[in-house]
């Protein structure tokens, strides 16, 4: 094959510090007999790199779009994306990352990540620097990713395994203490803000000059062109591309401090179970780096089994759960190798196990009965109230397992395994019983998906389907949802998926930021495609998912919500928008709230009264006119959803609050305890919750000092009622005032029954007509975004592709 014939256009960015790298090249892998390439041929056509301090976000697309045009190109001739992968700012990076990923989706092309670090090196070696090199990258906080280089003429070669994060003073200690210590040449941003120190330790004599302290677009290339940035490059699959992580959260890491646990070598750590505090054997819910162990796990378990062992590949995906399926993955390991894990996924009130191996080494200690369950203690957190799995007939050691844990045979598949090699089909109720187990079961197999896609061909009448139907995309990732919902002109849901990560934070009793933003990195392009490919159903085409280039439109959460979370969610969206070439939408999640009512009452019409009730928002609203809106009051201190999380904190009910006090509410007496109802008087439209929140606690408070036990059915009842009673006056007085004969509700909250049935009965004996969302449109979920994108989209109110997340934003 000719070389030209495997050339592609790539563009690389990298947005991991202060310095927007940004280069466009030719690439060609360089491809001999045995066909895999050992390094690509890297022709820089243009670069417009230039320093962008906490404006990457706003500057990325038209940063691309002026250096494909630099290079005489277009989107269209875009074959593949290569992103920074960090180490760096958390949030540069994230928005790197993000943008790519929406840049490969949009387009159905590869996407590459490499090192920053590695991209540092890389510019440094094309400025003619040979030796040993050494780059401090900041890592803010006083801390930098330190990383040494033999600079040859091949190129910078690593002498470190992992990117690691160092107190800046340390690593100047430890390079003032290398026998090389004289010749190292000093790179990195790091320097802009510790200069001094390594100066004070004498090295900065062949510090490098300035200009060359950032990575640059052409350095990036470089360096994942060179063998061992394609060696190191895995799945091109841009929801396989992640962040380098060097260290876990604050909340994580006080977690960690707090069980006493030692520095781990492995950096994805998530959590550890309290039951299991010591040093050695931990679970924790996987993370995105155990796919690769766990897939060498299953490789060696299962030999011979009869059935593919699932890849990595398989694995990671599990981590992009979907409303329909939920999963729960749990990991064992010891000294931070993995030793053991299990999954299943929530069908109905069901969990299925869809596999559980544990190292041969670590048998017969009853881990698989510790992993099984976490999954079934999530499952119940689910719903779920049974559990089912498939066990190879004749595998005593797992049907015996099995049997402990409480699993009957209920039926047999026959050849499921292979001719001759039937599968048992077995049933437990929740919770499983748990006696010690022998050994560890069978599993079941999965595939991986290819990437790009194959472009489905379509049929005249299905083109013709589309154009009519004109779908649009829409993204919500405000909070700790990264959902994607698809809506057609006639405003029928063609796609909602929403993928929660209530689990990664209900051990820390609230949403932890930084673990949000992480995970909505993780899943958003599994939730994506989700989307399209429901929508694929829904429109009835015959082969495929929607392609992005069969969308009208890209809509997205513009705020308000965690900034570390939206922008995933908004950076996302503008490289899929820019990289199909579909107008973008920005979407107030407020507004999304109030037009979920239309998800019900497509006919809903202002003038009308709209309570707002969520976790971060408490407003009665005078909406006059679409768009016209009069906050006619807010909270003072905390919103209402907020209120029903710290009640079920003080009772150690776990997060999220509301789900458990409304069911615990349904045997109550809500006139039990007489809880305060706070500025109740007629014509305030304002409210406040932190003193019911601190009766609450000071009741709880009472009656444990005098030794009773607490009636929580009878304490979520009257919180409730208290709750309610002023969100019924208050709404009752709008209405009244404002003369208003419609009324409706939405947020969080607007999901608890108790509320709606409140104001329908109520409002409704007064000749109101009152609108409540579908109980799942009330929590966060990507289907109000869409319905708000919709209509933006049929009025041409499109947004520039230099909009940056607002965490403020207010109705
Ligand atoms: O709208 P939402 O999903 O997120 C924000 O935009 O804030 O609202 C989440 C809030 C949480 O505080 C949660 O406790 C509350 O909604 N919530 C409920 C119920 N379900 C969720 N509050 C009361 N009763 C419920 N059934
Ligand atoms: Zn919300």
């Amino acid at each position: 094959m000719k070389l030209d014939e495997l050339r592609t256009l790539v563009v690389a960015v990298d947005t991991s510090t202060d310095m927007l790298a940004c280069a466009v090249a030719w690439w060609t892998p360089e491809v001999f007999l045995d066909d895999t390439p050992s390094r690509a041929c890297v022709e820089v056509l243009s670069s417009r790199d230039h320093a962008c301090r906490r404006r990457a976000n706003v500057e990325l697309i038209e940063t691309i779009d002026a250096a494909l045009a630099d290079a005489g190109m277009t989107r269209g001739d875009v074959g593949g994306y290569l992103v920074g992968r960090g180490p760096g700012s958390f949030t540069g990076v994230r928005i790197g990352i993000s943008t790519a990923k929406g840049l490969a989706c949009g387009a159905n092309v590869p996407l590459m990540g490499a090192s920053t670090l590695d991209a540092c090196a890389w510019s440094a070696w094309q400025a003619g620097t040979r030796g040993r090199l050494a780059v401090a990258a900041d890592a803010m906080r006083g801390e930098i990713y330190p990383a040494l280089y033999d600079l040859d003429d091949e190129g910078p070669h690593r002498l470190f395994e992992r990117e690691r994060v160092v107190k800046a003073a340390a690593v100047a200690e430890e390079w003032a203490a290398r026998v090389d210590a004289a010749s190292l040449q000093l790179t990195g941003d790091g320097l802009v803000r510790h200069g001094a120190l390594f100066e004070h330790m004498g090295l900065m004599e062949h510090a490098l000059p300035r200009e060359l302290w950032w990575p640059s677009g052409a350095g990036l290339l470089s360096a994942a062109a060179s063998p061992e940035g394609l060696a190191a490059a895995g799945s091109t699959d841009p929801a396989a591309v992640l962040p380098v992580y060097t260290r876990l959260s604050d909340a994580e890491e006080n977690e960690r401090r707090r069980l006493g646990l030692s520095e781990s070598p492995n950096a994805m750590l998530t959590g550890v179970a309290e039951e299991l505090a010591g040093r050695h054997l931990q679970f924790r819910p996987m993370a995105s780096a155990d796919a690769e162990a766990m897939a060498e796990l299953e490789r060696v378990s299962f030999e011979g089994a009869g059935h593919a062992p699932w890849s990595a590949t398989a694995f990671l995906s599990e981590l992009d759960p979907d409303a329909a399926a939920a999963r729960s993955w749990w990991v064992a390991h010891d000294d931070g190798e993995l030793i053991g894990f299990a999954g299943g996924m929530v069908v109905d009130r069901d969990v299925e196990i869809l596999d559980v191996a544990v190292a041969a080494s670590h048998r017969r200690s009853g881990i698989a009965r510790k992993l099984l369950a976490h999954v079934s203690y999530d499952a119940q957190v689910l719903g779920c109230t049974t559990s089912s799995l498939e066990v190879e007939d004749g595998n005593e050691a797992a049907l015996s397992l099995y049997a402990e844990l409480g699993y009957e045979a209920v039926g047999r598949r026959r050849s499921y395994y292979g001719a001759g090699r039937d599968a048992i089909v077995m049933h437990a109720s929740l919770p499983l019983v748990l006696p010690l187990d022998p050994a560890s079961p069978e599993p079941t197999a999965a595939s991986a998906r290819d990437w790009p896609l194959t472009v489905p061909q379509r049929s005249a009448s299905e083109l013709d389907l589309i154009a009519r139907r004109q779908p649009v995309l829409a993204i919500e990732s405000s909070c700790d949802e990264t959902a994607v919902a698809v809506i057609d002109a006639e405003g029928n849901l063609l796609a909602n998926q929403v993928s929660t990560q209530i689990d990664f934070h209900a051990r820390f009793g609230g949403v932890v930021p930084e673990i949000a933003s992480r995970k909505h990195v993780e899943v958003i392009v599994g939730v994506v495609d989700a989307a399209l490919e429901e929508a694929g159903r829904s429109l009835g085409l015959g082969e495929g998912p929607l392609m992005p280039s069969e969308l009208a439109a890209v809509g997205v959460t513009q705020g308000p919500g965690l900034v570390g979370a939206l922008v995933v969610g908004v950076a996302f969206a503008k490289g899929f928008a820019y990289a199909a070439d579909k107008p973008l939408i920005c979407v107030n999640h407020l507004e999304g709230h109030l037009y979920a009512n239309k998800l019900t009452t497509p006919d809903l019409e202002p003038p009308f009264i709209f309570t707002l009730v969520s976790g971060g928002h408490t407003m009665l609203v005078h909406v006059r006119a679409w768009g016209d809106y009069e906050v006619l009051g807010e909270t003072l201190d905390d919103a209402v959803g907020e209120a029903f999380d710290k009640v079920a904190k003080a009772l150690g009910l776990g997060y999220p609050g509301g789900p458990v006090i409304s069911r615990l509410a349904e045997t109550g007496n809500p006139r039990a305890i007489e809880f305060p109802r706070a500025l109740n008087s007629r014509g305030d439209y304002r409210f406040s919750l932190s003193g019911l929140k601190t009766a609450v606690a000071l009741y709880i408070e009472q009656e444990t000092a005098a030794g009773r036990t607490i009636h929580l059915p009878d304490l979520a009842a009257s919180f409730e009622a208290a709750v309610f009673d002023v969100q019924y006056k208050k709404a009752k007085g709008a209405l009244r005032e404002t003369g208003a004969r419609e009324y409706c509700i939405g947020g969080g909250v607007a999901a608890n029954p108790h509320l709606r049935r409140m104001m329908i009965e109520k409002l409704g004996r007064q000749g109101i007509r009152v609108t409540v969302p579908p109980q799942h449109a009330c929590t966060d979920n990507a289907a109000m975004i869409a319905v708000v994108a919709g209509e933006k989209y049929r009025r041409g109110e499109f947004a520039s592709l230099d909009v940056d997340a607002d965490p403020n934003m207010t109705l």
